[in-house]
C-alpha cells in the first residue's frame, strides 16, 4: 500500500516539475505507457487471487485514474502557458514609431513642388489650382491668345474632341489659364502661385507630352517689375540653398505680359556641374513679366487701377538643376530602382524652418 502512496507522490511531484509537453509526455510513458510503472501494476492484476484483486483493482485504477487526469490538467496549463508566452511575444504595439524603414520615395517632381510652395508660402503666396482639361477661352483666349495668333502653334495643343456647343476642350498647355480663373474669381489683392501638370505633344530628352510647371501671379495697385525681380531672386536663392543668387532679367515676348522679360540666374557651369550663387555663367529659369492690361480687362479686374506681375517655370527642369538629374524621361518611366536613388523620404516634408532638402 505504502508502495502505491510513495508512487503516486514521486508522479504527482513529476508532473508537476514538468516544464514543457515533452517532459510531461515522459513522464506519462513512465507511468502509463506499455512499460510503464502503473501498468506494470495492473498487470499484477491477473495473477491475483479473487480476494487481493477485488482489494488491490480498485486501488490500481484509481491510482491510474488520479495520475492520467493530473497529466492533462498539467497538460492544458503547460498548453496555456505557452500560448500566454506567444501572446505576449508577438504583441504589437501599433502606437510606437514604425521599425521598418519606410519603402516609398517622393519622386523629385513632388518634392520640388512641395520645396517651392513652403518658400512660396513663406512670402505670402497661396496655392491656387485648376484642372488639367482646359477651355481654350481660359488657356489662349483670355491671356490674349486669340484665334489664329501664331502663338498658338508653338503650343503643339492636345485638343479634344468638339463638344455640343463647338467648343473643344483642351490639355491645358500651361499653368497660365489658372490666372484666368483666379482673377475672375478673387479680387486683388492677389497673391497666387499655381503648380502643377502641363501638357504638350512633344516627346525628347528634354521634352515630355505631360510636364509640370509652377505659375505665379501678383496683383495690386502699384506692384511692378522690381517686386518682381525681388520675389524671384528670394525663391530661387532659397530654392538652390545659396545665400544669394544674381539675376538679370533679358527683354522677351510674351502675349499675356507687357512688358515681358525672361528672367537668368547667375551660376558656374567650369566644373562640369552647375553651381549656383556664384560664377559667370547665366542660365534661363522663367519667363515673366507685368500682366497685359487686356488681360487684367479679360478677367473682370480694372486696369487702370491695377497691376501686377505673372512668372512661369518648369517645374521638372528645375529639379534636374537642383538634383544634378541629366535626362527628363525616367522621370515618367515609373522605374523603382530611379525612384529610389533620386527619391525623398516619406516623412521629410520641405519646410522654409525645417530645412528645404537636408
Ligand atoms: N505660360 C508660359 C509658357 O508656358 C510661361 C510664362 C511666361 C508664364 C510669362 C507667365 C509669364 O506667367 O508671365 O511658356
Amino acid at each position: 500500500m505504502s508502495d502505491l502512496n510513495a508512487l503516486e507522490t514521486r508522479l504527482s511531484e513529476e508532473i508537476a516539475n514538468a516544464r514543457d509537453e515533452a517532459a510531461l509526455e515522459a513522464v506519462r510513458v513512465g507511468a502509463l505507457g506499455k512499460k510503464g510503472a502503473i501498468s506494470e501494476l495492473l498487470k499484477t492484476l491477473g495473477s491475483m487471487s479473487p480476494d487481493e484483486r477485488k482489494a488491490q483493482g480498485p486501488l490500481i485504477n484509481g491510482l491510474r485514474d488520479r495520475v492520467a487526469n493530473a497529466l492533462a490538467a498539467r497538460k492544458s496549463e503547460i498548453e496555456t502557458a505557452a500560448l500566454d508566452n506567444r501572446l505576449a511575444s508577438e504583441r504589437i504595439d501599433i502606437t510606437l514609431p514604425a521599425q521598418d524603414v519606410p519603402r516609398g520615395t517622393v519622386h523629385p517632381v513632388s518634392q520640388v513642388q512641395a520645396e517651392i510652395t513652403a518658400i512660396m508660402a513663406s512670402l505670402g503666396f497661396s496655392v491656387a489650382e485648376g484642372p488639367d482639361i482646359e477651355s481654350d477661352d481660359y488657356n489662349f483666349t483670355r491671356l490674349n491668345i486669340p484665334a489664329e495668333h501664331p502663338a498658338r502653334q508653338m503650343h503643339d495643343t492636345f485638343y479634344m474632341k468638339p463638344q455640343a456647343d463647338g467648343s473643344r476642350p483642351l490639355l491645358r498647355t500651361h499653368t497660365s489659364p489658372v490666372q484666368v480663373r483666379t482673377m475672375l474669381a478673387n479680387k486683388p489683392p492677389i497673391r497666387i502661385i499655381a503648380p502643377g501638370r502641363t501638357y504638350r505633344c512633344d516627346s525628347d530628352a528634354t521634352h515630355s507630352p505631360m510636364f509640370h510647371q509652377v505659375e505665379g501671379l501678383v496683383i495690386d495697385e502699384s506692384t511692378h517689375l522690381g517686386h518682381l525681380k525681388w520675389v524671384l531672386e528670394e525663391l530661387c536663392s532659397a530654392f538652390f540653398e545659396v545665400p544669394h543668387v544674381a539675376m538679370r532679367l533679358r527683354p522677351s515676348y510674351f502675349p499675356f505680359t507687357e512688358p515681358s522679360v525672361e528672367v537668368d540666374i547667375q551660376c558656374d557651369r567650369s566644373g562640369g556641374k552647375i553651381k549656383f550663387g556664384e560664377g559667370k555663367d547665366w542660365l534661363e529659369i522663367a519667363g515673366a513679366g507685368m500682366v497685359h492690361p487686356r488681360v487684367l480687362e479679360m478677367c473682370g479686374i480694372d486696369p487702370a487701377r491695377y497691376q501686377g506681375f505673372a512668372f512661369g517655370m518648369g517645374l521638372d527642369r528645375l529639379a534636374m538643376l537642383k538634383y544634378s538629374i541629366p535626362d527628363l524621361r525616367p522621370f515618367f518611366e515609373s522605374d523603382f530602382r530611379w525612384l529610389k536613388h533620386y527619391g525623398f523620404a516619406a516623412f521629410d516634408i520641405p519646410s522654409m524652418e525645417g530645412g528645404l532638402s537636408r
